[in-house]
C-alpha cells in the first residue's frame, strides 16, 4: 500500500494490526552520461512499491533529495546539505511516530546518505533519551537498508559485471532503472569503458577533475532491461528479508 494512494482512515486501519512502515531515499544527482539523475530514488522506490503490493506493507512517499554535495559541478544535481537532510529526516520521522509508527525502514538508493542517515537516527534517539520524566517512551525503531548492498544483488551484480560494477553510476543501479523506466533509456559514448576509480569525499569541483564524466569505477554500457528485471527480483528479496527481521526486533 503506498501511503500516498490511501486515505487516513486506511492508514488508521493499517495501524490496527502494523507498526511498520518503509520509506524510499534517495538522491537526485548526475549518473554520468547514462544513468538518470533520479537513480538513486527510483531503485529503492520500485523495490518498495513491489513489497506493498505484494506484501502489504506501507510505503511512505520517496524522499527524493539527499546529501550529494560532491555531484553539484553537474547541471541538474540538487543536494540537501547534512544538516537540513538530518532535519527533513527528523519531521519525517517523528510525524511518523507520533501515529504510532513503531519500525521505520529507509529503504536507501545513495551511498552518500548513509551517514547522515545515522546522525538523524542518533539525533531522534537523542531527543527521546534527554526528555525521559519517569514513564518509559513507547518503543521506536529506525533502521536503513541499501538495496545494492542485500545479498542476493551482491552476488548478481559481481557475476555479472565484475569490477566494472564500480561504485558510482553502477551497472547495476542503471540496469534497475532501466527495468523500472524503459521509456528513459539513454545511450552515449563512455570514454574510456571503466571510469576511474578513487574516492567520493571532496567537493564538487574536485570530485568533476577525478571523476570527469561523473562515473565512478564503472562500465554501465553493460547494463541491460534484462538484467535490470534480475536485479529487481533479487533486490525484493534482499529487502522484504531485511524488513522482516527489522520488524522481529523488539
Ligand atoms: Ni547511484
Amino acid at each position: 500500500m503506498r501511503l500516498q494512494h490511501a486515505t487516513w482512515q486506511e492508514v488508521e486501519a493499517y495501524l490496527q494490526h502494523k507498526r511498520g512502515v518503509i520509506v524510499p531515499i534517495g538522491s537526485t544527482e548526475q549518473h554520468g552520461p547514462t544513468g538518470l539523475l533520479g537513480t538513486d530514488a527510483i531503485c529503492p522506490e520500485v523495490i518498495a512499491w513491489e513489497l506493498g503490493k505484494r506484501h502489504e506493507v506501507l510505503v511512505a512517499p520517496t524522499q527524493n533529495l539527499g546529501m550529494a554535495q560532491h555531484h553539484l559541478a553537474f547541471p541538474g544535481t540538487i543536494s540537501l546539505r547534512p544538516t537540513t537532510l538530518i532535519a527533513v529526516l527528523r519531521d519525517t520521522i517523528e510525524s511518523l511516530a507520533g501515529h504510532g509508527f513503531r519500525h521505520i525502514l529507509f529503504l536507501n538508493g545513495h551511498g552518500g546518505n548513509i551517514a547522515t542517515l545515522s546522525a538523524a537516527f542518533a539525533e531522534v534517539y537523542a531527543e527521546r533519551s534527554m526528555r525521559r520524566g519517569g514513564e518509559p517512551a513507547a518503543p521506536l525503531h529506525l533502521s536503513t537498508h541499501n538495496w545494492f548492498a542485500g545479498p542476493r544483488v551482491r552476488k548478481l551484480a559481481e557475476s555479472l559485471y565484475g569490477d566494472a560494477e564500480g561504485t558510482h553510476a553502477t551497472a547495476s543501479e542503471i540496469a534497475l532503472s532501466w527495468y523500472a523506466h524503459p521509456e528513459s533509456i539513454k545511450q552515449a559514448e563512455l570514454t574510456p569503458r571503466v571510469a576511474p576509480r578513487g574516492s567520493a569525499g571532496c567537493d564538487a569541483d574536485e570530485f568533476r577533475r577525478r571523476f570527469p564524466d561523473g562515473r565512478m569505477g564503472s562500465d554501465p554500457a553493460l547494463a541491460s532491461i534484462e538484467q535490470g528485471q534480475q536485479l529487481f527480483e533479487a533486490g525484493v528479496m534482499d529487502c522484504w528479508e531485511a524488513y522482516r527481521a527489522f520488524i522481529d526486533t523488539v
